[in-house]
């Protein structure tokens, strides 16, 4: 398939934000975005990279009405000397397409798309903020768009990739979150679609972080739908816990996101002889070891969140304190190393980064 790129003229050019500081997530997007369309006559087709401009969709359309949709985050960071760098981009793309078996949608090709969504960051690099932190969002979205009020999968999708520049998700920063832990709604059980990067499971998190938003706290810690105790992941990101000197994490088993931060954290603390495990842990056991003094460090991990320090868990009327209540050493080590990589500071030893200017 041909990629046709159709450039903004320079007088319709959007002002780039100047102050980094303000950027906060996810309001700010480029001039370009990526786009192409599925039918099943013609597959996917009519590729571009174009004007960033407004949907036009019929209000009958699939995503609207059943949410047939998935999608994706990752970042494109700017390194010294102005390298632009990637982390671990097609593993996105591969979820991507996970997602899309689970969702009965067409799958992507991944060499296409990685070399669309590289094209269009170089397109728009001078939207790559220079701050610590700060970077280019992707995010990659695909919708079923049939204008039909029936219950089935669509036959015609719209894929596309938006940019733009992003300081930290939390307001926070890379100070200590708070998290409540829910225990009166659930995010997604065995066998639903908890493990597929889709709208739904937002949408089914949506009351409970506003609740959590009214009590103070940063985000909701999800418990598994079906005993309510076992630790599921939180609101935007997955969740390590330390427990002396081990590091503990849920396991994949298909109610929560497999997340490549995730992975990665858990290949990085292998390679630096960290002891660290996947199983299932109950908000009983997080408890009583932070009663005991054994709970030494809580983060959470993300594409958007990077690594993110917890300092407060609210369970049932109480607040547990992790530790002192300030970053752990841990959490500050895999921020740095991770950060490092990312911006092209340090040697990868893994192979994740690509620079691709
Ligand atoms: C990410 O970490 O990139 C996410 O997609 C989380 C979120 C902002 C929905």
């Amino acid at each position: 398939m041909e990629l046709r790129v159709l450039p903004v003229e320079a007088s319709q050019k959007k002002p780039i934000p100047t102050d980094d500081a303000k950027l906060g997530f996810g309001r700010v997007f480029s001039d370009h975005m990526f786009q192409m369309e599925y039918s099943t006559a013609k597959g996917w087709h009519n590729a571009r990279i174009e004007p960033y401009h407004e949907l036009s969709l019929d209000p009958a359309c699939t995503v609207l009405h059943y949410g047939q949709e998935a999608f994706e985050g990752l970042k494109a960071y700017r390194g010294d000397q102005d390298g632009i760098f990637l982390f671990r981009h097609r593993d996105n793309l591969r979820r991507m397409n996970a997602s899309c078996r689970r969702l009965v949608m067409p799958e992507i090709d991944i060499d296409f798309v990685s070399d669309a969504l590289k094209k269009l960051v170089l397109l728009d690099r001078d939207w790559i903020p220079r701050s610590p932190g700060c970077a280019l969002y992707i995010r990659p979205n695909i919708i079923g768009v049939d204008p039909f009020l029936g219950v089935k999968p669509a036959e015609s999708f719209i894929f596309y990739i938006i940019v733009g520049p992003v300081g930290a998700y939390y307001p926070e920063g890379f100070n200590p979150v708070s998290i409540w832990v829910s225990d009166r709604y659930v995010r997604a059980v065995r066998g639903g679609i908890g493990e597929a990067k889709t709208g739904g499971n937002y949408a089914a998190s949506l009351l409970a972080q506003k609740e959590a938003k009214q009590k103070g706290f940063s985000q909701v810690l999800w418990l598994d739908a079906i005993h309510r105790k076992y630790i599921e992941e939180v609101g935007t990101m997955n969740i390590f816990f330390m427990f002396d000197d081990e590091v503990a994490t849920s396991p994949l088993d298909g109610s929560i996101l497999p997340g490549i931060t995730r992975d990665s954290v858990i290949q990085i603390l292998r390679k630096w002889g960290v002891p660290v495990v996947e199983r299932k842990f109950s908000i009983d056991e997080v408890i009583s070891a932070q009663k005991s003094g054994a709970l030494k460090e809580v983060f959470g991990t993300g594409t958007a969140a990077i690594i993110s320090p917890v300092a407060t868990i609210h369970y049932q009327g109480h607040n547990y304190t992790v530790a002192d209540g300030k970053t752990g050493p841990l959490s500050q080590r895999l921020y740095d190393f991770l950060l490092d990589i990312q911006y092209g500071r340090k040697p990868d030893p893994f192979g994740w980064v690509e620079r691709i200017d």
